[in-house]
Formats: C-alpha cells, sequence, structure tokens
C-alpha cells in the first residue's frame, strides 16, 4: 500500500511539470515504470509482451520491487552477475540463484514456460536483462 502512495505521488509531481495530468493518472499504477523503459530492442519487446501477457510473470515480478516475486532489476543483476541462465532456468532445468527459498512458488509457473519456445525464452531473457542496474 504504501508503495502505491509513493507511486501515485511521483505521478502526481510529475504531471505538475507536464501538464498532462489526466494522461498520466489513467495510465494507473502498474504500467508507470514501464514508460522508463521505452527503448526496447524488438526481442526485448516480444519478451516484455510475454512477461506482461500470456506468461503472466508480471504477477509476481514488479520491475523495481520486490513483490511475491524478486524484482526484475534484482533478477537481471544477479544473472548477470554469476552468468546465469534464464532459459535453462524457466525450462526447469537449471538451479534457481535468486531466492532458492522462494523457489517451489517460482517453480509452479513451469507448466506455462515449459511450452515455450526457444525464441520466446530467450526474448523473455533479454527483456529481463535489459532491467539489469
Ligand atoms: C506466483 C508468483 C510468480 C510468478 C507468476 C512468476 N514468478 Fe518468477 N519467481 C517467483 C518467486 C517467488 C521467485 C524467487 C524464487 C527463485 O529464485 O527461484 C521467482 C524467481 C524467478 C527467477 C529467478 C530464478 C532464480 O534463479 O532464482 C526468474 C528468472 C523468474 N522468476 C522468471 C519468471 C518468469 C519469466 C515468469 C513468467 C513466465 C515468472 N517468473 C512468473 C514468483 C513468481
Amino acid at each position: 500500500m504504501k508503495n502505491i502512495l509513493l507511486l501515485l505521488l511521483t505521478l502526481s509531481l510529475f504531471s505538475c511539470k507536464t501538464e498532462e495530468k489526466k494522461e498520466q493518472i489513467t495510465t494507473g499504477s502498474e504500467s508507470v515504470s514501464e514508460g522508463e523503459v521505452s527503448n526496447l530492442t524488438p526481442a526485448q519487446k516480444t519478451g516484455q509482451e510475454i512477461f506482461d501477457g500470456k506468461g503472466n510473470c508480471f504477477t509476481c515480478h514488479k520491475p523495481e520491487q520486490k513483490s511475491i516475486g524478486p524484482s526484475i532489476q534484482e533478477i537481471a543483476k544477479i544473472y548477470k552477475e554469476k552468468n546465469g541462465d534464464i532459459p535453462t532456468f524457466l525450462k526447469g532445468k537449471g538451479k534457481p540463484i535468486v531466492d532458492p527459498s522462494q523457489y517451489e512458488v517460482m517453480k509452479t509457473n513451469f507448466y506455462i514456460t515449459k511450452n515455450f519456445s526457444d525464441e520466446e525464452l530467450k526474448a523473455v531473457e533479454e527483456y529481463i536483462l535489459s532491467h539489469a542496474p
């Protein structure tokens, strides 16, 4: 709840500057940070569509703050540092390196990600890694 308030506050501050009050507010709290990552490559964009769409990953992974799962930024940071392989993980063939204690929760998604093509998995990986700080 606190986060949403903060978000709204940031939004309204921002909209005062740009005079686009109505438009800013109607974008809602969920899509706010997407505006920041608008320069995506085609693969990253496909990844985003899967992530926010049929993958339903967005429910548990927000760009910058931890919710049910770690933030996308956190995942990107650790996968870059450790040179991890996201497609392998999403096929259920890897080991968790971000938050192993919560692995059981993430595992429930493999029945979805196992049906993704290699190309789709790669796109999701590129989208996630584009959030590395
Ligand atoms: C029900 C909530 C939930 C959903 C939906 C979800 N995740 Fe997760 N995810 C988690 C949790 C909790 C973790 C932390 C456990 C872990 O690290 O394995 C996690 C961890 C991860 C990790 C890091 C794994 C590691 O090495 O530790 C990746 C990558 C990931 N999720 C990708 C995805 C993608 C892609 C989707 C959509 C297809 C998705 N998640 C959907 C809850 C979820």
